[in-house]
């Protein structure tokens, strides 16, 4: 992924951002060691901002599609109240056996439900009202995920989905994760049942809140 952020500067929004707990940190560095696309992981600016949209819409329950190994999982549900669930999808066993490591040594690891297999077949049998929803698994999916979602999250509660602007590639789209981008962003903006914005955060961000409509 090439970072739309200068390298410096994105150093100083990390400097100015609450530290991480001693775990992530531990997690961070066994990803960067251990698995072969590291730079998955959402990091600690964007992971402490999806902590704090968490805690802003008060959500308790949470699904988020694409946990990889657990950073962001457990960024989110760290401000979840305690009978708060998130639920997270997943297909690769050798990021669900790092993410689980970690959520068992977690005090939070308790409220985050891992669903193992693609996500268009676990996100169905999931009940709604959801608080919160975060998108970042497989570009080519995003529509369906957004289509399957936009149902369940309850008037008030809020959409996340990242890689929005996917390097700067969506000006220029010319492979399917970056048509599928282009679909998504054309789709969410175009839906009545929500409000948006299209956030330049990290890869990009898109926000969008549920209207009672
Ligand atoms: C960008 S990573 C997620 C990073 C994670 N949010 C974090 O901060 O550590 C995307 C993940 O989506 C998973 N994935 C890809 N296709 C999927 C699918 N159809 N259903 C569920 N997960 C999928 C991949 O295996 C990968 O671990």
């Amino acid at each position: 992924m090439e970072p739309l952020v200068p390298a410096d500067l994105e150093e100083y929004a990390r400097r100015h951002t609450t530290p991480e707990p001693p775990l992530l940190g531990e997690l961070s560095r066994e990803t960067q060691a251990k698995m072969a696309m590291p730079q998955m992981q959402v990091g600690r600016v964007e992971g402490s901002f999806l902590k704090m949209l968490v805690a802003l819409t008060q959500a308790s329950t949470v699904v988020e599609v694409g946990m990889f190994t657990g950073y962001s999982a457990l960024m989110m549900a760290s401000a979840l109240p305690p009978e708060g669930t998130l639920y997270t999808c997943e297909i690769d066993p050798e990021a669900e056996r790092m993410a689980r490591a970690y959520f068992a040594r977690s005090p939070y690891g308790a409220r985050i439900k891992v669903l193992m297999g693609p996500a268009e077949e676990t996100i169905p049998g999931l009940a709604a009202p959801v608080d919160m929803a975060f998108i970042d698994a497989d570009k080519v999916g995003y529509p369906r995920y957004f289509d399957l979602l936009v149902e369940k999250v309850r008037p008030g509660g809020l959409l996340v989905l990242d890689n929005m602007l996917w390097s700067g590639k969506v000006t220029r789209p010319d492979d399917d994760s970056t048509r599928a981008l282009v679909e998504t962003a054309r789709r969410v903006h175009a839906d009545p049942r929500v409000e948006n914005v299209l956030l330049t955060v990290r890869d990009g961000m898109m926000l969008a809140r549920r209207l009672a409509t």
